[in-house]
């Protein structure tokens, strides 16, 4: 651990893949082929990374260790920012579920389906770019404040082994590729 880290900085540099991700993520909703088609692969590739990279990872990551760390050392985990970040990940979990339960329709050409689609990914870019500036900006500051290195030193060591998981059969690298694949089809993003 160099002398300027912090609990937080995994979780900071995870948020700049998960908002590259919202980035690819807009530019496939403005890039219509012809109107109402998109480019379903692409968006099936984005929904699973934030299911399984914004989701199951990092905000598995935060709930399970940061948060609880915040709470031991005197934070509110039912009200104030804790309570707030921890409603937005469910928000973001539903954004989520309905983009991957509108996919198989609107790649049919289900008018409804992919208003729903289109309505969901909006939803959670919208959701998790305001997210990430209040963990970034407010929460994640108090975090580097509060809590002390020998359990910064923990929590790191701890989130290494959140790493070493694997999601749904994917390990972390092979859901990186996701994002790099992403970045390759949509370079401007
Ligand atoms: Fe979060
Ligand atoms: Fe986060």
């Amino acid at each position: 651990m160099s002398a300027n880290d912090t609990p937080t900085r995994i979780l900071r540099d995870q948020h700049r893949n998960i908002l590259k991700v919202a980035d690819v993520l807009e530019e496939i909703l403005a890039n219509e082929h012809q109107p109402g088609v998109f480019d379903f692969d692409a968006i099936a590739d984005c929904a699973s990374f934030i299911r399984l990279y914004a989701d199951a990872l990092h905000h598995g990551k935060e709930e399970a260790l940061l948060f609880p760390e915040l709470v031991e050392r005197g934070m509110p985990r039912d009200t104030g920012p804790i309570a707030v970040m921890l409603h937005e990940h469910q928000r973001g979990r539903a954004y989520a579920k309905t983009m991957v339960d509108a996919l198989p329709g609107a790649r049919e050409g289900n008018v409804d389906a992919t208003r729903a689609l289109v309505s969901a990914a909006r939803g959670y870019i919208d959701l998790i770019r305001a997210h990430i500036m209040k963990e970034d900006n407010i929460l994640f500051n108090m975090a580097d404040q509060l809590i002390d290195e020998p359990a910064c030193r923990a929590l790191c060591a701890a989130y290494d082994g959140v790493c070493a998981r694997h999601f749904e059969g994917h390990t972390v690298a092979e859901l990186e590729a996701i994002l790099t694949r992403l970045l390759e089809r949509y370079p401007a993003a």
